[in-house]
């Protein structure tokens, strides 16, 4: 690489690539076991080809929408990935600052860096705080409390970590690795439920933690029609279609090609998001196309604040809401409302940067 600003997305991952230690690289790029879901998330994304229409004024593009009900500026969201303290000293913090300065929701995480409570107040835009539940319903409750105390508008119950996914290139290194402790979980008694390696969670789990908060529960990581129809019955607000970018178990489908489903069983009954691969605003665009409300991105988020921390993650998340809005101009479609399943084709078309 040049001296060359960045200009997008793949720019920020050859930066930091460049810039931070080899064994947390690995941590972050990684994916489950052979990578084939990793690898698959995008090339879904770019099997899908997209209709144009002409002859539209598009001299006003907006991407403005919301997020049960808080209004945002795009559909763009800030993945949970933890410990971002590692990328830079103000971790999650920085990258709340820098989200709130693009009008983006913030998806903090449960094994973030720093407190929920100081990512809140380092935040200016809406906050959600994901969650996973250890088997251990006394320090799950400790955890939404303080959720609810930083003024998170919602949570993000990860449901497919049952176990954590085995990331091979990490688990060959990560002794080398001083991890820190878990911020959210400083002063909490220790775990009830025998230590596994894994987040296991039931549809009893989360029809408990309904009973303890008024927050609203999207769920994390559902792939399947038959998930997404469970959901819709509990009358879940929300789901995030993921695979977990490809981190949990390898060779489950791309979120994109799982999105469909899940939309047509949820049956409009909740908002549905996606993330795994998102790195072009014309990925956004299918996935509006698709029927999903908003995406949410995970590894570029790490690669900005890497290399530039608040600022860097403020040019990623630029670089990506410009190109959407290119996106959406050269598609002839001015609003978030006039983006439909009549934009998608799929194609046999072969391309990929790998
Ligand atoms: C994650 N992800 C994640 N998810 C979650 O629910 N809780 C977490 O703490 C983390 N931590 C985490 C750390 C790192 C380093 C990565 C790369 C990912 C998954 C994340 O929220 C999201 O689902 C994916 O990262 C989306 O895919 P892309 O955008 O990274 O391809």
């Amino acid at each position: 690489m040049t001296d060359a600003p960045p200009i997008n997305l793949f720019d920020y991952e050859a930066l930091a690539e460049a810039k931070i230690p080899p064994v947390l690289w690995d941590y972050l790029v990684d994916g489950a076991g052979d990578g084939i879901t990793l690898t698959e998330n995008r090339r879904a994304f770019e099997r899908i080809v997209l209709r144009p229409r002409t002859l539209v004024d598009v001299s006003r593009i907006d991407l403005s929408t919301s997020l049960l009900g808080a209004p945002v500026r795009s559909p763009i969201m800030i993945a949970p990935c933890g410990p971002q303290g590692e990328l830079c000293p103000e971790g999650d913090c920085a990258t709340a600052e820098a989200a709130g300065r693009t009008g983006m929701l913030m998806v903090a995480s449960g094994g973030a860096s720093r407190a929920i409570a100081d990512i809140a107040a380092a935040a200016t835009g809406p906050l959600w705080m994901q969650l996973y539940h250890y088997g251990d319903r006394p320090r799950t409750e400790a955890i939404v409390r303080r959720a609810e105390a930083a003024g998170c508008l919602a949570l993000a119950l990860t449901v497919d970590s049952p176990r954590f996914g085995r990331k091979e290139r990490s688990l060959r290194t990560e002794d080398e690795y001083d991890w820190p402790e878990l911020a959210n979980y400083a002063g909490l008694p220790a775990p009830t439920a025998p230590s596994i390696r894994g987040a296991p969670v039931t549809w009893a789990d989360l029809d408990w933690l309904r009973t303890i908060t008024s927050l609203p529960i999207v769920l994390k990581g559902i792939l399947t029609a038959e998930d997404a129809e469970l959901a819709a019955v509990r009358g879940v607000p929300g789901i995030v279609v993921s695979n977990h970018g490809g981190r949990q178990l390898d060779g489950v489908l791309a979120s994109v090609d799982a999105l469909p489903e899940v939309v047509e069983a949820a049956a409009g009954s909740c908002e549905i998001y996606l993330d795994g691969g998102v790195r072009r605003g014309t990925d956004v665009l299918k996935a509006v196309a698709l029927g999903a409300r908003a995406v949410l991105i995970g590894r570029p988020v790490l690669w900005g604040l890497a290399v530039n921390g608040a600022d860097g993650v403020f040019d990623v998340l630029t670089l990506l809401r410009r190109e959407l809005t290119d996106a959406m101009a050269l598609t002839g479609r001015p609003t978030l409302a006039d983006v439909d399943g009549s934009l998608i084709a799929f194609s046999k078309l072969r391309h990929s940067r790998a």
